[in-house]
């Protein structure tokens, strides 16, 4: 095992240290920078239904699902393809209203989460075209999609999902600028941009995962909390809801993500001299909003974890702590923005003592329902 684990201390570990190479082999033969194309041969003969479709829906479960609510940007953003994401425990019980020309695109790191499953059945019945993101080759899920594509992020063994996550969000970046390329709702200058800013998201990461001492510095400060608080805006939002769920599944904190302007509605009551807040607040559409939900949150005493685009001087200025993370397009940065959580829970629930691969009540793949 400890072979297996090519010298780090847990699999969680080496699955985040392997991103660079995950995202890298995900985008693999996909991308073509010279001829400004995005091909994703495994949706190929399906492409117009995709390409036409009036409305997308997600369905997953757990991290498979934040997946989702990026993609909605994604898609939406790039393609403008009205979205909906739904957890698929939720999907299965209903009666959904599902028309022609509606596309079902089932995300999932197993394949073989029993919800899902059930989902993409119903949604079959239903008529709709199915369309699988997966990691695992030959899994349930994918032979039971009409068509999809891989996410290439090879195993992951860690229950909490890391590579996976990182390795979906760039198959929907991937899907979303096919199908705008093809209804021709993305300028050629964003395109160009976006395919560039894609390639260099493994060196970016690469640069984010040497913030690795610091950010177990705050680990350090702060792994005893019993609360912790996320926030984000926009297609940061979803990032803040993994940075959550990553910290309770393996610290065993409880951990809320929320969208930013949504705490004053509630969590503010939460805030006190002991209660950590990790903000995503990167220069991007929605920076000056997220400095005064910053502000907000010092001004009740609380403490701010904040992840900053490089070289910012204002956040710096008023967080207890920032990570920096390089520059990219506004819709790639959950791509980075999530490496620096994931650091942040391994950290803390390594100095708890916890059982970081194995989390206590947790299952690598729900297989019951
Ligand atoms: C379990 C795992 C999560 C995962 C979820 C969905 O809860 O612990 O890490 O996100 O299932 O799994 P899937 O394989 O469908 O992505």
């Amino acid at each position: 095992e400890a072979l297996e684990k090519g010298g780090y201390d847990h699999f969680m570990l080496k699955e985040i240290y392997e991103q660079p190479r995950s995202i890298h082999d995900c985008m693999r033969g996909r991308i073509n920078l010279e001829d400004q194309l995005v091909s994703l041969g495994g949706i190929l003969e399906y492409k117009d239904q995709i390409v036409n479709a009036n409305r997308i829906i997600f369905v997953a479960c757990g991290t498979s699902w934040h997946a989702g609510l990026v993609g909605e940007y994604l898609f939406e953003e790039l393609a403008r393809t009205p979205v909906e994401v739904e957890y698929a425990s939720e999907f299965r019980y209903r009666n959904p209203v599902i028309n022609e020309g509606d596309v079902v695109i089932a995300i999932s790191q197993s394949g073989e989460t029993a919800d899902t499953l059930a989902a993409i059945e119903l949604a079959k019945s239903k008529g709709a075209l199915i369309v699988g993101i997966c990691n695992v080759v030959g899994s349930s899920i994918s032979r039971a999609t009409h068509c999809g594509s891989y996410t290439h992020a090879g195993p992951e063994i860690g229950v909490a999902s890391t590579k996976a996550f990182t390795a979906q969000v760039t198959v929907l970046t991937l899907m979303a600028l096919m199908i705008g390329r093809e209804k021709d709702t993305i300028s050629n200058e964003r395109f160009t941009r976006l395919l560039i800013d894609l390639h260099n998201i493994p060196d970016k990461v690469e640069s984010v995962l040497k913030s690795d001492a610091k950010i177990q510095h705050i680990a350090d400060i702060y792994k005893d909390a019993p609360n912790a608080l996320y926030l984000g805006r926009g297609i940061n939002f979803p990032v803040a809801l993994e940075g959550a769920l990553k910290l309770k599944e393996i610290s065993y904190i409880h951990a809320e993500g929320y969208p930013a302007a949504e705490m004053k509605h509630g969590p503010i009551a939460l805030i006190d001299e002991e209660m950590p807040t990790v903000v995503i607040a990167t220069k991007d559409a929605s920076y000056e909003k997220v400095v005064s939900n910053i502000q907000e949150v010092k001004a009740r005493k609380g403490k701010v974890i904040a992840i900053v685009t490089k070289g910012d001087s204002v956040v710096s200025g008023i967080a207890d702590h920032v990570v920096e993370i390089p520059k990219t397009d506004d819709l790639l940065v959950p791509l980075i923005a999530t490496i620096p959580l994931q650091l942040l829970s391994y950290h803390i629930a390594v100095m708890r003592g916890c059982n970081v691969d194995q989390p206590r009540n947790l299952a690598k793949s729900v297989t019951v329902e």
